[in-house]
């Protein structure tokens, strides 16, 4: 799945032929880890630069510093950006969790986004509970990056980062909305396991809700969802089998 992604990411990278920077819209999380040590692999053997690519990630826990290690930002340098030969640290932007101001924050993250003409391409992963960034369900499907209270059920979940104390996840976090990254020219979404598998099935064959905020994928006109058997468990066979055969078809 990772493989595909990257690949499939490094090819668009090399195809923008524009003036302007490639935008691309990166998550965290363990989903894209395989991702990045393929883009690092391709960068370092010299097939794909990063020198034309401006990066905007999609959310930041509200209250971690930088340098804390289970910051996004470091999460990022340490699995990709440290490791890039030729990205500017300069085209990197993720919120920044320490803001006095987290409004205004967001306001401005927007306001860059937009400046550089938009994103090209948004990667992503979801949580168990189909949530996209930090978009939790009951999230408007038209949400602006803005501040988000993360559930019970996220804190558990994240908090086999934290020592397994789901008190220590932050309650907040900062995040691009949905509509940030259903604005995406494309949208790119990974989704492995069998935890997963509720949540895939309710993005491709549920109607669209504010109960599973992926679903949203399901109005945009370029999005693709990269996925493994075991998050396919929960899929109709109608549904897996339609999947396939134009998967087959393409592959022709
Ligand atoms: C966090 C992030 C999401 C990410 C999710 C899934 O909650 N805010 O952007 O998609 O984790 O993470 P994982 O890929 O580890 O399952």
């Amino acid at each position: 799945m990772c493989k595909w992604a990257a690949d499939y990411i490094a090819a668009k990278i090399r195809a923008h032929r524009e003036e302007r920077p490639f935008v691309l819209g990166l998550p965290t999380g363990s989903s894209p880890i395989g991702v990045y040590r393929e883009l690092v692999r391709q960068n370092r053997a010299g097939e794909l630069s990063f020198a034309n690519v401006v990066s905007f990630n999609m959310d930041e826990y509200l209250g971690l510093p930088r340098e804390h290690e289970q910051s996004y930002w470091t999460f990022m340098h340490e699995n990709f950006f440290d490791h890039l030969t030729d990205m500017k640290s300069e085209n990197i932007n993720i919120l920044n969790g320490m803001t006095d101001d987290p409004e205004g924050e967001c306001a401005r993250y927007e306001e860059k986004i937009a400046s550089y003409g938009g994103i090209d391409l948004f990667l992503g992963g979801i949580g168990v509970d189909g949530h996209i960034a930090f978009n939790e369900p009951y999230t408007s499907l038209t949400s602006r990056t803005g501040v988000r209270d993360l559930t019970t059920d996220t804190r558990i979940v994240n908090s086999r980062f934290f020592g397994g104390d789901p008190e220590a996840v932050p309650a907040q976090a900062l995040s691009v909305g949905v509509g940030t990254v259903t604005d995406a020219r494309e949208v790119l979404i990974l989704i492995n396991g069998h935890n997963k598998a509720r949540a895939l099935a309710a993005t491709v064959e549920g109607g669209v809700s504010q109960k599973w905020t992926c679903s949203a994928l399901q109005l945009h006109p370029n999005a693709i969802i990269a996925c493994d058997e075991a998050a396919c468990g929960e899929l109709l066979v109608d549904t897996y089998r339609y999947f396939l055969d134009i998967e087959r078809k393409e592959r022709l």
